[in-house]
C-alpha cells in the first residue's frame, strides 16, 4: 500500500492520482504496483466504466526514480511492477484518460499512448529521455510512435530526447486537447463521465477495434524493449547518466563505443 497513489471513484470514475510532489511524482516499484492495481480494480469492478490518470496542476510525473532503477529490475521485465503495469494498461478493455501538467517524461508520456483521450495542460513539457540516460524506448513507444508521427519524428523525440510542449503534441496528434493547468482535470473528468454514460459493451467493442490491428505486436514489442530496457539499465553509460543526474550535471559520454 502506497499513499503516493491515490484512488478515488468520482461516479463511475476511477480517478487514479499520482501524489508524490516533492519529488516531482517520480514513480517507483512500490507505485507502480498500485498503479497496476488500480487499473485491475477497474477491470474487476463493474461500477467504474472509465479511469482517469493524472497528477497535479504543476506535474504529472518525472516519470521512473531513478534512484528506484538505478538498482536495476528484477526478473522478467512483464513480472517487474512496471512491467505489468504496462500490460495491464494496454490490454485494459475499459476506456482510459489523462489528464497531464507540468512534468511528462519518460512513461509519463509513454503510458499516455494507451489512453484512449488526452488533455494536456499548456504547461506540460512531454519529454523521453530515454537514450540521454543510456536507456531506450519503453511502453512500447519504439512501435506507436513511427506509425503515428512517422519514422523521422518518433526518431527525433526518442534519440534527441528532448522536452515538447503541448502545442508541438497537439500538432503531432498526441493529446486531444490543450487546457489552462487549473482546468484540465475538470475537463478531463467530464469527458470521464460522457464515456462513463456511453453503452459500456459498445466503447469496450470500439476500444477492442481500435487496438486489435497492432495489439499482438505490441505485446511483443513491449517484451523486447522491457528486456532491453532491463539490459540497458545495468549498462555503464545508464550508470553515467544516473550518477550525472544525482550530481546535478551533464552526463559525459565521451568514453563510450
Ligand atoms: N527520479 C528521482 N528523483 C527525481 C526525479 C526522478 N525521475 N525527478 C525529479 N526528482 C527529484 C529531484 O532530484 C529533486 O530532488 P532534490 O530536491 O533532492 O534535489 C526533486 O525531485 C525536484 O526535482 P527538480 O529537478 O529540482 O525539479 P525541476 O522542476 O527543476 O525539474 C524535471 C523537473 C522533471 C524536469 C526534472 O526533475 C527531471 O528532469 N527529472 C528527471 C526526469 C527523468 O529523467 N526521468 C526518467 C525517465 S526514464
Amino acid at each position: 500500500m502506497t499513499d503516493l497513489v491515490l484512488t478515488e471513484q468520482q461516479g463511475h470514475v476511477l480517478v487514479v492520482r499520482i501524489n508524490r510532489p516533492d519529488r516531482k511524482n517520480a514513480l517507483t516499484h512500490a507505485m507502480y504496483t498500485a498503479l497496476g492495481d488500480a487499473v485491475e480494480q477497474a477491470h474487476e469492478n463493474a461500477a467504474i466504466r472509465c479511469v482517469l490518470f493524472t497528477g497535479s496542476e504543476e506535474c504529472f510525473t518525472a516519470g521512473n526514480d531513478l534512484s528506484d532503477f538505478a538498482a536495476g529490475l528484477p526478473g522478467a521485465f512483464e513480472e517487474t511492477p512496471v512491467g505489468r503495469f504496462l500490460f495491464l494498461l494496454a490490454t485494459a478493455t475499459k476506456p482510459a484518460v489523462a489528464a497531464v501538467n507540468g512534468p511528462a517524461v519518460g512513461i509519463g508520456t509513454t503510458l499516455l499512448l494507451h489512453c484512449d483521450m488526452v488533455f494536456a495542460g499548456n504547461n506540460t513539457r512531454f519529454q523521453m529521455p530515454f537514450a540521454n540516460l543510456g536507456l531506450c524506448p519503453e511502453g512500447g513507444s519504439s512501435l506507436l510512435l513511427p506509425s503515428w508521427l512517422g519514422r523521422v519524428r518518433a526518431a527525433e523525440l526518442l534519440m534527441l530526447g528532448g522536452a515538447f510542449t503541448a502545442d508541438d503534441a497537439y500538432r503531432l496528434g498526441l493529446i486531444n486537447r490543450i487546457c489552462e493547468p487549473a482546468d484540465t482535470e475538470a475537463t478531463a473528468l467530464d469527458t470521464c463521465q460522457k464515456l462513463a454514460a456511453q453503452a459500456p459493451a459498445a466503447l469496450r467493442a470500439t476500444k477492442e477495434l481500435l487496438n486489435r490491428p497492432t495489439l499482438e505486436e505490441l505485446k511483443t514489442t513491449m517484451l523486447v524493449e522491457g528486456k532491453k530496457f532491463s539490459e540497458r539499465l545495468k549498462s555503464p553509460e545508464a550508470a553515467e547518466a544516473f550518477k550525472a543526474f544525482m550530481e546535478k550535471r551533464t552526463p559525459d559520454f565521451s568514453k563510450f563505443d
